[in-house]
């Protein structure tokens, strides 16, 4: 059974709150990196901080172009650490729950004959696939 639009409403605001973690988490950990081994990952990481801003003005756009209203508030935690791994790490979750949760949204798009969106979780989709790389990359795996 397909989704009905107003859960699929609700989902969207979820992955527009969750692009508000993910923007503050990588602003924080930009600032708690050390080390010049990292210099190159932290750079990243300050661009990802602000690809996740651009993800989550796109999801704002098309929550009220669908007629939902974008939520404003941070519903889920950053997590934060001293060790730079550890950050990286928590980095890397929340990206590949980002992969599943947009995979997910681009099916539910299509369902609901929502190709425009489609195509713009698409473009989302691809930039958390690359941020999950640099991460990986960084993390030598
Ligand atoms: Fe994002
Ligand atoms: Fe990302």
């Amino acid at each position: 059974m397909p989704v009905t639009m107003k859960k699929f409403l609700e989902l969207l605001n979820k992955d527009l709150s969750w692009e508000y973690t993910a923007m503050v988490q990588y602003t924080q950990h930009s600032g708690v990196l050390t080390g010049a081994a990292y210099m190159s990952i932290k750079k990243e990481i300050i661009l990802h901080a602000q690809e996740e801003l651009g993800h989550a003005t796109i999801l704002a756009g098309q929550i009220t172009f669908l007629g939902g209203f974008p939520t404003a508030e941070m519903l889920y935690p950053c997590h934060t650490a001293k060790d730079n791994i550890k950050m990286l790490e928590q980095d890397l979750d929340g990206e590949l729950d980002a992969i599943r949760r947009y995979t997910e949204r681009i099916a539910q798009a299509e369902e609901l004959n929502l190709y425009h969106l489609a195509q713009n979780l698409r473009n989302i989709l691809a930039m958390e696939q690359e941020h999950a790389m640099d991460l990986q990359e960084a993390l030598g795996r």
